[in-house]
C-alpha cells in the first residue's frame, strides 16, 4: 500500500482536508493544522521503512537506510504547508510521491548504495510570516535568526510559533544538514503552469527556477472622517496604494518575461467612513534574468515613491526575501531526464516561474525537479489538479531515477 499512483492521490485529498479553516485548504507554518499534517505524513513515512524525525524548524524527515556501507544520502522532498484556500498538490504531492517511491523499495526488500532521506518542509510558501523556504533555509543552514522576530496577523512572533510547535528556536543552527556526503536534491511538484499540458507530456524536467524578490510597502497617509474631510484635503492612503497596484500591472505588461504581483493588501483603520490611512502590501517580483528582476524592482520602489509623494503620502518598501535564478545540476538533470526517456516519454524541458524548496536547497548540494502536468496550468487555487495516470508516471520515472543512480554511485 502507498506505493501506486491511486494511493498517492488518496493521500492528497486526505492532507486536502487537513487545514486551518473549515472549508478550504490553509496550512500555515506552525500551525495545528501543520501537527495534523505531521501526525499523518509520520505514519506514512514509518509505514515506508522509514525512521521519523522533526527539526526545530519544524521540517519532518524521514529516513530510509542505504545497503550495509553506504555512507552518502540523497534528499527527496517538497513542502508541507500551503497558501491559503489552496490545491490539494502544491508541495504535497511532491513529498507523498517520494514516500511511495521509497514505500516501493521497502516493499521490494531493496536497499541502495546510499540512503534516501524524504524531507517534508515546514514552510515554502510564507503564509504566515511572508518569508519563504523557512524549512529549507534551516535544514540549508541559510536560515537568518533575525527573522525569528517577525510577527504573524495575530502578534505572535516567529519564535513563539516555533516552540508552541515543539522547536527550540535557539537551536535552528542545529537543523543544518550535518548526515554527511549528499548526492543532491531531487524534488517532484506540480508544473503550476500550462507548458506541460500544451505538450502533450506527463512529466517535464526543470532546467532553472527563476529568481524572485518579495518586498513589504506601506503608505501611510491620514485617518480621516468619511463625511467632512474634501477630496481635496485627504491623505488617504488607499487611493495612492490603488494607484500603485496598477503601475505594477501595467510596467510588468511591457517588459518581456516579467512578472509582477500584489497579492496582499491591508487596509487601515479599514471602516466605511474613514478615509484610509495606512495600506499595508506586498510586491513579488520575479524574472529569469536577475539583472532584469533586479532593475524591475529598483523601477517600482521608485514609481511608488513618485506616486506617493504628489499626494503627501509617507512610504515605507522593506525587502523581505530575494532569491537568484538557480540552475538545476546538468548531471542530476540527465539522470532524470534518461529516467523518463527509459520510460517511453519525451524528456521535455522547462524552466520555472514557481519558487520552490530546491532553489535553497542548491545552496547546500545539486538540485534537480521533476514536474507534473496539471489541468489547465491552475495553482494555489482549490481547482488545481493531476491525473492519476500522470502522477503514476512521476512515481516511476523517481524509481528509474534511484536506480540510475545507484548505478553511478
Ligand atoms: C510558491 O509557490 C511561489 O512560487 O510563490
Ligand atoms: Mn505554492
Ligand atoms: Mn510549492
Amino acid at each position: 500500500m502507498g506505493r501506486d499512483a491511486s494511493a498517492v492521490m488518496r493521500r492528497c485529498e486526505v492532507l486536502g482536508s487537513i487545514s486551518d479553516e473549515p472549508d478550504r485548504l490553509t496550512r500555515p507554518f506552525a500551525s495545528d493544522a501543520m501537527r495534523r499534517a505531521h501526525e499523518q505524513v509520520g505514519a506514512w513515512m514509518r509505514e515506508a521503512g522509514m525512521s521519523q524525525s522533526r527539526d526545530n524548524i519544524g521540517n519532518l524527515r524521514g529516513r530510509y537506510e542505504g545497503a550495509g556501507g553506504a555512507t552518502a544520502t540523497l534528499l527527496l522532498g517538497s513542502h508541507l504547508d500551503s497558501v491559503r484556500d489552496a490545491g490539494r498538490y502544491d508541495g504535497p504531492l511532491g513529498v507523498l510521491v517520494a514516500i511511495a517511491v521509497v514505500q516501493g523499495l521497502h516493499d521490494r526488500g531493496i536497499r541502495l548504495p546510499y540512503a534516501v532521506e524524504v524531507v517534508a518542509f515546514a514552510d515554502e510558501e510564507g503564509l504566515r510570516y511572508g518569508t519563504t523556504y523557512l524549512g529549507s533555509k534551516a535544514l540549508a543552514g541559510t536560515f537568518d535568526n533575525a527573522d525569528l522576530d517577525r510577527t504573524d496577523a495575530a502578534g505572535v512572533t516567529m519564535a513563539e510559533a516555533i516552540r508552541t510547535f515543539g522547536g527550540d528556536p535557539g537551536r535552528i543552527a542545529g537543523d543544518r544538514w550535518g548526515g554527511g556526503d549528499l548526492l543532491g536534491y531531487v524534488e517532484v511538484h506540480i508544473e503550476q503552469g500550462p507548458v506541460l499540458e500544451v505538450r502533450g507530456v506527463p512529466v517535464g524536467v526543470v532546467s532553472a527556477i527563476a529568481g524572485q524578490s518579495r518586498y513589504q510597502m506601506i503608505f501611510t497617509g491620514e485617518a480621516a472622517h468619511a463625511g467632512t474631510t474634501p477630496m481635496d484635503l485627504r491623505k488617504d492612503a488607499l487611493v495612492a496604494a490603488s494607484v500603485f497596484v496598477q503601475s505594477v500591472a501595467d510596467y510588468a505588461d511591457s517588459q518581456a518575461g516579467l512578472v509582477a504581483t500584489v497579492g496582499q493588501l491591508a487596509v487601515q483603520p479599514g471602516a466605511a467612513n474613514v478615509v484610509p490611512g495606512e495600506v499595508t502590501l506586498s510586491l513579488d517580483i520575479r524574472h529569469a534574468d536577475d539583472a532584469v528582476r533586479i532593475e524591475s524592482a529598483e523601477t517600482l520602489i521608485d514609481l511608488a515613491s513618485n506616486i506617493a509623494r504628489h499626494r503627501g503620502i509617507a512610504l515605507t518598501a522593506a525587502g523581505i526575501s530575494e532569491n537568484a535564478t538557480v540552475s538545476s545540476s546538468p548531471r542530476l538533470t540527465s539522470v532524470l531526464v534518461q529516467a523518463v526517456q527509459d520510460l517511453g516519454h519525451p524528456a521535455v524541458q522547462l524552466a520555472s516561474g514557481a519558487g520552490h524548496d530546491a532553489v535553497v536547497m542548491a545552496g547546500l548540494t545539486e538540485i534537480a525537479m521533476l514536474f507534473v502536468r496539471c489541468k489547465g496550468g491552475v495553482s494555489h487555487n482549490p481547482a488545481e489538479s493531476v491525473a492519476e495516470a500522470d502522477v503514476a508516471v512521476a512515481i516511476e520515472v523517481l524509481d528509474r531515477f534511484l536506480e540510475l543512480l545507484a548505478g553511478e554511485s
